[in-house]
């Protein structure tokens, strides 16, 4: 086979990459390892900043996200039984989109569909050749046999685990991690969210967030031990839980239910760089991981796409390689940036094991600075909304 681009990964990265080539007239070839809805099964969060919703639009996918999604123009945060709400529209104009990205995902496999997009499905051993040359190509084998794609340049879009990243040398590739002390518990359930915009909650017993997808399903979480398994948690002892974790006047109004889904996810700080190698560029959790406080995995993911396809485009287009040369430095400027947001309001809001009576009073110290001080609400909106790009 031959494409222009060969993408490894058929997430929200490698689908909006491939998409928004497409709609520029570039051909594009997807490798995935799984089967659509294993990928479509996958919970994640539910919260676009508008480069992103602007991206649905060039790709011509935002039909659905606009008509189903729901504008939200600020968001709550708790300490103890303290409430205060940051006004994102106040502070920049601009609201964020409640729209799951499972329903992301699922609107760019329906473009990717209908434009006849290839897509290789329940690939494996998929390895990236000659990606320092000018014709890199991409060997993997399916249903048992082996397969290879020709092409001009490859993205990886293969997530954390993916086999993009280790393809750039060691020599050449620098890695920053920071594991978290504790995970994240979800459910999914068919109730009414217990408030109209979302609530972060820090709390003594830890944090916990009220998030939702529409009127009719909510997604919360509590912060657990890494130690503990959705076994462990019974619906009635995390609706408990939970209740303890936020002020009384949203405990006593929360609906309970039971869960449709029920996960742990750990929290980790993670990035490669460089994020280009020779004809090989990384976009998404290929290349980085934030904890998902703030929800800026996807939204992240999403101004790689951007930075990547214009160079590309720029490259079909005008013959220039100076966007195709900048795209390291540029995503990686904004990934360090949306880095420091999600580790800082991870910071905020949990409780850490090893943390003194000193550092409890400085984390009480930056709620309140936050919930009287206006400069600090608008840096902590702009980011929340979504750095330009
Ligand atoms: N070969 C082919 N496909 C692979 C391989 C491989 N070796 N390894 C992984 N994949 C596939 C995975 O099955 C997955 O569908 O690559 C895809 C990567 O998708 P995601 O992990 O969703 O990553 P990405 O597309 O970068 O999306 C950004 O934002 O909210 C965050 O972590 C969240 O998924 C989210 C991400
Ligand atoms: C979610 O709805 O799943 C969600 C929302 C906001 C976050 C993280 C997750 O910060």
């Amino acid at each position: 086979m031959r494409t222009q681009v060969a993408i490894i990964g058929g997430g929200p990265a490698g689908l909006l990459l491939s998409q928004l080539l497409h709609v520029n007239g570039i051909d594009s070839v997807i490798l995935e390892r799984k089967t659509r809805d294993y990928v479509l099964g996958r919970i994640r969060a539910g919260v676009l900043e508008q480069g992103l919703v602007r991206l649905m639009e060039e790709a011509g996918c935002a039909g659905r996200m606009h008509a189903e999604g729901f504008s939200h123009d600020g968001a709550l945060i708790s300490y103890g039984s303290e409430i205060f709400r940051i006004d994102f529209a106040e502070h920049t104009g601009t609201p964020v989109l409640i729209y799951g990205q499972t329903e992301v995902t699922r609107d760019l496999y329906d473009a990717r569909e209908k434009a006849g997009g290839k897509i290789e499905f329940e690939v494996d051993d998929v390895m990236i050749r000659d990606a320092d040359t000018d014709r890199p190509h991409v060997q993997y084998t399916r249903n048992g046999t082996a397969r290879r794609i020709d092409c001009e340049f490859v993205a990886g879009c293969d997530g954390f685990h993916g086999v993009s990243r280790q393809a750039i040398p060691l020599t050449v590739r620098r890695e920053y991690e920071k594991i978290y002390p504790f995970g994240w518990l979800g459910v999914l359930s068919k109730t009414p969210p217990v408030n109209h915009e979302l609530i972060y909650a820090n709390s003594e017993r830890g944090f916990a967030l009220c998030s939702m997808r529409n009127d009719h399903l909510s997604r919360y979480y509590i912060q657990c031990s890494l130690s503990d398994s959705p076994a462990d948690w019974t619906d009635e002892a995390f609706w408990e839980e939970l209740k303890r974790r936020i002020p009384k006047a949203q405990a006593d109004t929360l609906v309970t239910g039971p869960s449709i889904e029920k996960s742990i996810a750990p929290l980790r700080s993670f990035v490669t760089e460089p994020m280009r190698w020779g004809r090989l560029f990384l976009c998404g959790d290929a290349a980085h991981i934030v904890p998902p406080t703030g929800a800026k995995g996807l939204n992240t993911a999403a101004s790689d796409v951007h930075y990547l396809y214009n160079a590309l485009r720029e490259y079909y287009r005008d013959g220039s390689e100076a966007g195709i040369n900048a795209y390291s430095k540029r995503a990686l400027a904004r990934v360090w940036k949306a880095e420091r947001f999600s580790w800082w309001f991870s910071s905020l809001l949990h409780r850490y094991p090893d943390q003194s009576a000193f550092d409890l009073k400085m984390q009480l110290a930056e709620l309140e600075f936050l919930r009287a001080n206006r400069a600090a609400q608008q840096a902590m909106a702009e980011n929340y909304v979504g750095l330009p790009y």
